[in-house]
């Protein structure tokens, strides 16, 4: 068993595991070295070679307890025959969405387009590096993936009225993303992830009553889905008001938690393993607060089952010396 499994399965609390939500990425310069050269970003994700050797990268030099598979959640989409692309300083950038074509898209059309993810992960999965490590493989939850399905870009803090203008598009939408996440997460497991994570990034913006149709619902199916596998499944409902609630409903293996949230009042209230916290923007500031903001979080989650995380991804900006003392602080610990 990995340390991952052992906190997840066993609910160990000694010897906090530790990976990074983005720890391969552009903070690292081995990483803009391969990124310099290849200016499209889905043709990167879709390069065997290059997506495993970047999903390796950090596993080179910092002694983390998981590798996440060099990918991204809008994959999928793509895969679905949107037009995605990802623009420098902007972020992604959707094409149309034209729902005749989405319902008539069949699973062998998917599952060629995104086959080089697949090949990359067997890759990862075969490496040395891997050994006593988790592989994450991981899908964006079906209401992050609407919101840039009909939105086509990020959202700022709120989405506009008339985003849920068209409730049967949205219902149609929700149906083929829950059929083709699932066909996904299975492929990615076939070829060796063996942990998922769903992140709903946009899980912030909706009001309470919204909840129950566009997250607890579609994700209880895909975590359902997760566990019926016998794999474990982490979610990252980001933004959320009460993640109490949520794990009630939902009931993941584990719930990343992000930075806003007290991480006191999540040790007492939430009794499955929890991962993350950390505000990435103290791997911005010294290596003294870094060690004071971490001692935090591992001092509170020092009696429960722990994956020490981020509460988002690695910064940019970020000085892989910074990720490099952190890893090695909790190891320490
Ligand atoms: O190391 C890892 O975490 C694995 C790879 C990974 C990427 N994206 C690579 C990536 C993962 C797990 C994701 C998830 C993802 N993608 C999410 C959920 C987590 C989150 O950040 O909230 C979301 C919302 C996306 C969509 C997405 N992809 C956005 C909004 C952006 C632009 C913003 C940004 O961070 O640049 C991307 C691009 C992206 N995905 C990059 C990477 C390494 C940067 C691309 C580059 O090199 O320019």
């Amino acid at each position: 068993m990995t340390p991952i499994q052992e906190t997840i399965l066993n609910k160990k609390t000694t010897n906090t595991p530790i990976w990074l939500m983005r720890q391969a990425g552009r903070y690292l310069p081995e990483f803009r070295e391969i990124r310099k050269n290849n200016p499209d970003f889905i043709k990167l994700c879709l390069n065997e070679t290059l997506s495993s050797e970047v999903t390796l990268q950090p596993l080179k030099r910092f002694e983390l307890d998981a590798a996440i598979i060099f990918s991204d959640i809008l994959m999928l989409p793509y895969g679905l025959n949107q037009k995605v692309e990802f623009k420098k300083d902007f972020g992604p950038q959707l094409g149309d969405l034209n729902i005749e074509d989405l319902v008539k898209i069949n699973e062998t059309e998917f599952l060629k387009k995104l086959d080089p993810v697949y090949k990359s992960i067997k890759k990862v999965s075969e490496q040395n590096l891997i050994n006593n490590k988790s592989l994450i493989g991981f899908v964006g939850a079906p209401w992050t993936l609407l919101v840039y399905m009909i939105n086509k870009h990020s959202p700022k803090k709120e989405l506009e009225k008339k985003f849920f203008e068209n409730k049967n598009l949205i219902k149609k939408i929700l149906l083929i993303l829950d059929k083709f996440l699932k066909i996904h997460i299975e492929q990615q497991i076939k070829n060796g992830a063996n942990v998922i994570q769903i992140f709903d990034s946009w899980a912030g913006l909706l009001d309470e009553n919204d909840l129950p149709n566009y997250i607890y619902n579609p994700t209880l199916s895909l975590v359902d889905y997760v566990k019926s596998l016998s794999v474990p499944v982490i979610c990252f409902p980001r933004g959320i008001k009460n993640y109490k609630n949520y794990c009630d409903v939902v009931n993941p293996d584990v719930v990343n938690i992000d930075y806003d949230v007290d991480p006191i009042s999540i040790s007492k209230l939430i009794n499955i393993p929890v991962q993350g916290g950390l505000d990435p923007k103290v791997l911005l500031t010294d290596i003294s607060n870094l060690k004071k903001q971490a001692l935090k979080y591992l001092d509170i989650f020092k009696d429960h089952p722990y994956i020490f995380n981020l509460g988002h991804g690695v910064l940019p900006q970020t000085n892989p010396e910074m990720v490099d003392y952190l890893v090695k602080m909790v190891k320490d610990y």
